[in-house]
């Protein structure tokens, strides 16, 4: 006999899963009968899902997959804890979804919440495919979670489904206009869930209240190891629904060159989590909100604690003792900066598959291990699975990627203590002048105020989160109606004279123009038998394709393109950075002037509004200057 629903009961949490489907289309906690909606089908409240294609000479993964499970089994029960699984298996005769799939629940004695996790295999003997997507999503009640927190300055009460339905779709369909709101403080706001993306250095906690009762419901990242590329990749978190999600990979603010492929013959398994979904609530005379937040934000230390979790029973779960500890210390030389070797105060070191200085921000199919060193520079990444590897590293305020000569392999139980480690960012002479601050974002430009037609008022006066209103790509024109930005070096000030986005002119018809702007710097003395060098650190590209000349409008051929790059598309998606390139360019003396000289930055292709690029960092530099030991 084969019951339709798994009931898993610990007496402070009964979650119930679709049998053998696995989706959690129950969970009762404190008075609440189902925490979950209960008017969607049940294959729409708490599912595991995936975007795929079989074609992976295309970039198009475009099915979509809830994975279903067909098999249900208890992988292991005692009085602590009991792990289940729903499993959904490739073979010859269903070609149509290549993967393995082995979805995992586990629930704890005395927790208030559970831990997922899914397996995802392509076997050898499976068609080539890609996967574009895997999420772990909830869709919580809809008249009781209205409340929704991400992080300490972003939580607010959110619209709902329904006032998206009746709203305005805007330049895309994420983006509504909200005209018929349930209640009036939401009229007139612009909605779109990108506008709560963060990164994933910030992805710790988020989710969601009901105020009566108070209860909280957080989905919880207590390891980065499982996520796709590093620190810097951007993620959805909750949205509107209410919905919580925990996004494993996706091609959001890097584009498709992340989707991962899969040859025929190419054998691949990954372990996606585990994530614990953790409950919590309060009497109702307490401050609430603060308390379930405070409370969810601590549990996640908690879990960063615990991790990697010994209670997992998986062959592909290494536990603490079989995995390794990589420790080091990173020093830069920059010897037009400091005449001895420097710390790399704050510098992001990470462990990822092996390749070239940056490539992990391209990698999707491995783990990635990232820590933040200290203000010395001195790092210990623990807890990294056995395996070959390189080190990267980058460095707030500093240009560049850093990767280790080596290639790092990490043994189980390795504890491995590196020499000190020098980065020698590039650089081939003094500084002449420099514009913005070497971050990887464009967080310190001048970023505008929203149309307040067009605003989510919940981030007006929050200075920091200005980037993520909506329609600022057209507030360019509404500054710069004819002419394009002129920024005089030793004048202008790029906090108010750098527009955050280099984008196109909408010329008000439908169509967009491409745009020039302008650098205006004195030089002295020019070395015209010398070569300069120009630093294009830039912070997101779409679509683009940025061209450089010194001392010649765009009417002339130009002395240096990147080409056309670009799809992180940021600029529609509200963040403040994608991907980063930084490009070196070669500038000979005689392309230079004594006195005045204009370098011309075109973005030299008007594909609509949400092309352009947003610069990281630009630095002119002298010809090198000869160091006397
Ligand atoms: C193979 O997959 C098909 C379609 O899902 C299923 O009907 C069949 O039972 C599976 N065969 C085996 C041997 O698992
Ligand atoms: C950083 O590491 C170096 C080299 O191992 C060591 O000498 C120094 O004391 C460490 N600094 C801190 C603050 O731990
Ligand atoms: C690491 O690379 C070495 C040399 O290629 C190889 O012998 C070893 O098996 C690899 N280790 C792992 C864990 O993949
Ligand atoms: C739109 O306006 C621009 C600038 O005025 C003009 O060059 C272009 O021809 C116009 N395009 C259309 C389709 O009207
Ligand atoms: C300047 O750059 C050009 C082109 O890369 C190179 O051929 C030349 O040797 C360089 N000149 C000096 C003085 O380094
Ligand atoms: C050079 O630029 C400065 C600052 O923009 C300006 O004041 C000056 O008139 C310019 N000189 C010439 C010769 O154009």
């Amino acid at each position: 006999m084969i019951f339709q629903v798994v009931i898993l009961d610990n007496g402070l949490v009964e979650l119930s899963f679709s049998n053998p489907g696995g989706d959690v289309i129950g969970i009762k906690y404190n008075g609440i009968t189902n925490l979950l909606e209960i008017h969607n089908k049940k294959s729409n409240r708490g599912y595991w899902d995936i975007e795929w294609g079989d074609d992976i000479t295309s970039n198009i993964a475009d099915h979509y997959d809830r994975l279903e499970g067909t098999k249900f089994e208890i992988i292991n029960e005692d009085e602590n804890q009991i792990e289940i699984s729903f499993t959904k298996r490739w073979n010859d005769s269903s070609h149509s979804f290549p993967i393995n799939v082995d979805k995992r629940y586990i629930m704890l004695r005395d927790y208030p919440g559970f831990y997922t996790y899914a397996i995802l295999e392509h076997p050898k003997e499976a068609p080539a495919a890609q996967i574009s997507v895997v999420r772990d999503v909830f869709k919580l009640q809809q008249n009781k979670f209205q409340y929704m927190a991400i992080s300490d300055d972003i939580q607010r009460t959110m619209p709902s489904a329904s006032d998206r339905t009746s709203g305005e779709k805007l330049a895309y369909p994420e983006a509504v206009l909200l005209t018929k709101p349930s209640k009036l403080e939401f009229k007139g706001e612009v909605d779109d869930k990108y506008q709560y993306s963060i990164d994933h250095k910030d992805i710790k906690v988020h989710g969601w209240i009901s105020s009566n009762p108070a209860v909280g419901f957080w989905m919880i990242t207590p390891s980065h190891e499982f996520l796709t590329t590093g620190p810097m990749k951007q993620e959805l978190t909750s949205h509107v629904g209410p919905t919580s999600l925990c996004v494993f990979m996706s091609c959001h603010y890097v584009g498709k060159d992340l989707i991962m492929k899969f040859d025929k013959g190419e054998t691949w398994k990954k372990v996606f989590g585990p994530i614990p979904i953790y409950l919590n609530s309060v009497s109702n005379d307490e401050d609430n909100r603060n308390s379930l937040w405070e409370n969810a934000k601590k549990q996640a230390q908690d879990e960063v604690a615990k991790w990697p979790y010994n209670f997992i029973h998986s062959k592909d779960f290494p536990t603490s003792d079989q995995r390794g500890t990589l420790n080091g210390q990173l020093l830069i030389r920059d010897r037009y900066i400091n005449e001895g070797l420097f710390e790399a105060s704050s510098a992001y070191v990470g462990l990822a598959a092996p390749g070239e200085a940056g490539s992990w921000q391209r990698e999707s199919k491995g783990y990635q291990f990232w820590v933040k060193a200290d203000e010395s520079g001195n790092f210990s990444i623990k807890n990294v699975r056995p395996g070959n590897y390189s080190l990267y590293a980058f460095v707030p305020g500093v240009i560049g990627d850093y990767v280790h000569e080596k290639i790092v392999s990490i043994e189980p139980g390795a504890r491995i203590e590196l020499d000190s480690l020098v980065y020698e960012p590039p650089r081939n002479g003094p500084t002449l002048w420099e514009i913005g601050i070497p971050d990887r974002t464009a967080a310190e430009y001048y970023v505008p105020d929203a149309l307040p037609t067009l605003a989510n008022r919940f981030y007006l006066n929050k200075p920091n989160h200005k980037f993520r209103q909506y329609g600022l790509w057209d507030r360019y024109t509404d500054l710069y109606p004819n002419n394009d930005l002129v920024y005089t070096v030793g004048v202008s000030d790029f906090r108010h004279d750098w527009f955050f986005a280099h984008v196109n002119r909408n010329t008000g018809n439908g169509t967009y123009q491409e745009t020039t702007w302008q650098v205006k710097f004195n030089l002295q003395n020019v070395m015209w038998d010398e070569n300069y060098t120009l630093r294009l650190a830039i912070a997101s590209a779409q679509a683009t394709n940025l061209q450089v000349r010194f001392n010649y409008p765009p009417s002339y051929p130009p002395m240096f393109s990147t080409h056309r790059i670009g799809r992180d598309n940021s600029i529609a998606r509200h963040g403040i950075h994608g991907l980063y390139w930084l490009y070196s360019v070669n500038i000979p003396g005689f392309w230079l002037l004594e006195g005045n000289n204009t370098l011309y930055l075109t973005q030299a292709r008007s594909q609509g509004p949400f092309g352009g690029l947003m610069y990281d960092y630009i630095r002119f530099e002298a010809p090198p200057v000869t160091f006397i030991a």
